[in-house]
């Protein structure tokens, strides 16, 4: 159990030793080839002045096809002998740029297979297209026979090759564990994916299971879970001894019924998603580990399913959470809030110098902002300034909401502290995360209400599970935390 690859297709096996490793070996570069077929990047307005620099047969080729360098458009031009002597990607505009992100990956599936080497770009927009021409390379086919390859990319030159490969990987995983049903991925089985990683970094893991969670003091995590044929549980992984710390924290409820308060059909068929937070998490720390940070990292992952049986949590009910707040449960179905409650004080009793939740944690989010950007609260300003720049860096789209403090009196019930579900629905995610933030200690924090879900296919980013910020957060870590 010693490489990433390694967790798919044999999660369920903690103990795989082979070295069949579909991710690691999947989202790579080709290695440097004289016979890679060069693939230039074309704006529409370049077009002409390049065509001068060619021969007159490839320009006529060129014309004659009706290429024009549109954005996502392709085109292959052949040689003397009939073979591709090179490829066209039409790379459009600023304008129509701005509408999109990782547009090669786009044709990376447009162009026959084979080896191609970009040419044209710069190294910023070449790190942007070569990372989405990897993630392009991705597909879910653990239950399906495997799809045909990619074409595949020889790493352009000024790019940081094995640093793209990790950010692929750690994004392959993220996506596998979202994507993988409830069936085959309950607590049990998040656990193990978690034991793979932990194996593969040298990163320690303890777990705290079921009955456990009681006399330890996670009482709202075992509240919530303990319905469910597979039981509840704190996950807790911890990795690297320099540095500043850094706490991770990851919704993981495997699968989301709402519990007594039943979602109905529509709402329940995505819930396999709900663990979406803590599979973010987790690609995030793939990500810090094999890039080798100097930090300190601790992941905490609440891993429940949220299910119905006669012994589930009720409408009414009062818990005490970790810290000893009291919090009226008037929905059972806002139970990301109260297991990362308890998550979320364990890791501000060591007061780590920033602590940071990802949680699929309101339908409210969605409605805000659609699956294509990460909203997220933080108070801190520099904080917020080395996000938003790392976002727009990495194109991994972010938006601040607001930890708006005259909403605090909404999660303020009557007989307990605190009110899990305010009446009203007013700023569902605001209150979400001004209820989260009561535990977040003193500790900065900042906090990601994503959807994790890719509604329709784009480039690079298949239909599915995706993650969402965690590149984001990668890129911004440095500044974050003085590394
Ligand atoms: N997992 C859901 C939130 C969710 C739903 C995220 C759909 C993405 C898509 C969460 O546990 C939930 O059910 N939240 C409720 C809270 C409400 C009852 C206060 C919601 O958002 O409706
Ligand atoms: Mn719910
Ligand atoms: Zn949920």
């Amino acid at each position: 159990m010693d490489r990433l690859g390694d967790i798919y297709p044999s999660l369920k096996v903690c103990t795989v030793t082979s070295s069949n490793s579909p991710i690691a070996k999947s989202l790579t570069f080709a290695a440097t080839d004289a016979e890679a077929i060069p693939l230039h990047v074309i704006e529409s307005d370049a077009l002409d002045g390049w065509l001068e620099t060619q021969p007159d047969r490839t320009a006529a080729w060129v014309r004659a096809a009706g290429f024009t360098g549109a954005l996502g458009s392709t085109l292959l031009v052949p040689g003397a002998d009939g073979n591709i002597a090179l490829a066209l990607a039409g790379y459009g505009n600023d304008e129509a740029r701005r509408r999109g992100r990782f547009h090669l990956a786009a044709c990376a599936g447009a162009l026959p297979q084979g080896t191609y080497a970009l040419k044209g770009l710069d190294p910023a927009r070449a790190t942007e297209e070569a990372l989405g021409w990897l993630l392009g390379g991705y597909s879910f086919d653990r239950y399906a026979s495997q799809r045909p390859a990619n074409a595949r990319l020889v790493a352009p030159e000024g790019v940081d090759a094995a640093r793209l490969e990790i950010i692929a990987a750690g994004e392959a995983l993220t996506r596998d564990l979202i994507n993988t049903p409830a069936g085959d991925m309950g607590p049990t089985d998040l656990e193990a994916a978690c034991g793979a990683l932990a194996a593969e970094h040298g990163a320690a893991m303890e777990v705290i299971r079921g009955e456990a969670l009681l006399t330890q003091n996670f009482p709202m995590i075992h509240a919530v879970g303990r319905a469910a044929a597979d039981g509840p549980r704190l996950i807790d992984m911890t990795w690297g001894d320099t540095g500043p710390a850094l706490t991770l924290v990851g919704k993981g409820v495997c699968f989301d019924t709402g519990g007594l308060n039943l979602k109905p059909g529509a709402s329940m068929g995505l819930m396999k998603k709900d663990m979406g937070g803590a599979a973010t998490v987790l690609g995030l720390a793939h990500m810090i580990m094999a890039l080798g940070l100097r930090l300190r990292l601790r992941v905490l992952i609440p891993a429940v399913e949220n299910a119905v049986s006669g012994n589930a949590f009720r409408p009414g009910d009062i818990l005490t959470a970790r810290n000893g707040k009291t919090v009226e449960i008037n929905n059972t179905d806002a139970e990301g809030r109260l297991v990362l409650a308890d998550a979320l004080a364990l890791g501000a009793e060591a007061t780590p110098d920033l602590m940071v939740s990802m949680a699929t944690l309101t339908g409210a989010a969605r409605v805000a902002v659609g699956p294509d950007l990460a909203p997220y609260y933080a108070d801190d300003s520099a904080l917020v300034g080395a996000l938003e720049e790392a976002a727009a860096q990495v194109a991994d789209p972010v938006w601040r909401l607001p930890f708006h403090d005259p909403y605090e009196v909404m999660i303020e019930p009557g007989i307990a502290d605190l009110d899990n579900a305010p009446k009203g629905g007013f700023a569902g995610s605001i209150t979400a995360a001004l209820f989260l933030r009561r535990f977040a200690g003193d500790a900065k924090y900042m906090h990601f209400d994503i959807y994790g879900w890719n509604p329709t296919a784009a480039p690079a980013r298949p239909k599915g599970g995706v993650g969402m910020g965690a590149r984001a957060l990668l890129e911004a870590l440095p500044r974050m935390l003085a590394l």
